[in-house]
């Protein structure tokens, strides 16, 4: 909804063109400037309210449509919109036009960034059916009196929500957003087996007997201590808090992506950067079998020490708890197949040329931010090496986020 202060003058009529990342479409202010605007779909015209301005662009919220794109729907969340709940970018929008909106931005960050021409189909993961109930794991932002709700879109201000539509069954069945959570200013629901009774700021919160896992603050309030998660036939514990991919179909979906391109080989040599609780290593390990090896590289210490369980059944994977830099990558020798996937950041510019001189048999690089990926994969290419092949999954439908899966191979000599 337009905030109280706005003034007539900033209310815009405005046609929209080509989607922009943060879930804008761009469009022409009178005045000349660029104009990012929310809520609307490529070919609308609609009424926007500004919501901030520099000298050079603006952003703005559609909030009345006057000539309606056939892809736009009545939004399934009853907290979307304007000035409302900041996690969802399309609720607007029917599936399939989502999907073709996240490619046309992949698209755009390739052919601007990388500076390579590819036509990208998003696909939808096993499991989706409208894009909804599919996040198994929420955070939450609490405010002073204990009430729950979302962040608002570029905003500190919470949203108070009493359900969440994209949130797992599971996750919703703890009813977090219908209780009290006062002294604590975060609260995490992730899926997972648990006890009834949680301790927040030492008052005692009933939740019902589901299987999901509660922290406060980051800090678990109800166990166990690790989800369980299977992939293409293998185990994991993944440490409550530790990094798992939010989508159910998400981690076979990349994990079968992965391998389809590196296709291991038994006796080869492989790494796996970013490595997590070693979902690629592990499945890496079982492909390249003891005659191989793997490398796992990870930051994080409790989640190498998950990998390390994870993988335990394979003594021919060895985790390593190290930053990826440079010098890691450097100290890697020559193996034949590399995965990473790194954070949205991005590996970077220096990762990547010192990944471009390890020259492997192929290279899977996953990424959640097309942006950065077409900046590091712009140095591969000025490197020598090809993009052989690129997916893009929807592992986040409903939001303008979508994971890319590009496998490349170095060029020769
Ligand atoms: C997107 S997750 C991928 C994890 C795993 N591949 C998976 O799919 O479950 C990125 C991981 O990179 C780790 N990480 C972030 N920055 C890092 C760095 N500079 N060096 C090593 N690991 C890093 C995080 O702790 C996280 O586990």
């Amino acid at each position: 909804m337009p905030a109280a202060s706005q003034t007539p003058a900033d209310v815009l009529e405005l046609d929209l063109g080509a989607p922009a990342a943060g879930g804008a479409c761009v469009a022409r202010a009178p005045d000349g400037r660029v104009a990012f605007v929310r809520h609307g779909l490529p070919g609308e015209r609609v009424r926007a309210v500004v919501t901030s301005e520099t000298a050079h662009f603006l952003r703005a919220d559609a909030v009345a449509v006057l000539q309606a794109s056939v892809d736009r729907v009545e939004p399934p969340c009853p907290y979307a919109g304007p000035g409302r709940c900041g996690g969802c970018d399309f609720q607007h929008v029917a599936l399939p036009a989502q999907r073709r909106l996240k490619a046309q931005l992949v698209e755009e960050q390739l052919r601007r960034v990388a500076k390579v021409e590819r036509q990208v189909t998003v696909e939808p993961v096993a499991g989706d059916v409208d894009g909804l109930r599919w996040r198994t794991r929420i955070q939450l932002a609490v405010d002073g009196s204990g009430v729950v709700g979302f962040r608002r879109h570029r905003s500190h201000a919470i949203e108070p929500v009493d359900g969440c539509l994209i949130a797992t069954e599971e996750v919703e069945a703890v009813g977090a957003e219908r209780l009290r959570w006062r002294g604590a200013s975060g609260v995490e629901v992730a899926a997972s087996g648990a006890q009834r009774l949680v301790s927040v700021s030492g008052r005692r919160v009933e939740l019902p007997d589901v299987e999901a896992g509660v922290a406060v603050d980051g800090r678990p309030v109800r166990g166990p201590h690790g989800l369980r998660h299977t992939v293409l036939g293998r185990s994991y514990e993944v440490a409550a808090g530790g990094f798992w991919q939010v989508h159910p179909g998400a981690a076979t979906a990349l994990a079968t992506a992965v391998l389809d391109g590196l296709d291991p080989q038994p006796g080869e040599t492989a790494v796996d950067l970013y490595a997590g609780v070693g979902l690629f290593a592990a499945l890496l390990g079982e492909r390249v079998g003891e005659t191989g090896s793997v490398v796992a590289v990870e930051a994080d210490a409790r989640a190498c020490a998950d990998a390390a369980r994870n993988t335990a059944d394979l003594p021919h994977v060895r985790i390593r708890t190290a930053p990826v830099d440079p010098g890691t990558v450097r100290r890697l020798g020559r193996p034949d197949l590399v995965v990473l996937d790194p954070p949205r950041a991005g590996a970077g510019i220096e990762v990547t040329r010192a990944l471009a001189g390890l020259r492997p048999r192929a290279l899977a690089y996953v990424a959640c931010d097309a942006g950065s990926f077409a900046r590091d994969l712009h140095v591969l290419l000025g490197a020598g090496w090809q993009l052989d092949a690129l997916r893009a999954l929807d592992l986040y439908p409903m939001t303008e986020h979508v994971e890319l899966v590009a496998l490349l191979s170095p060029g020769p000599l």
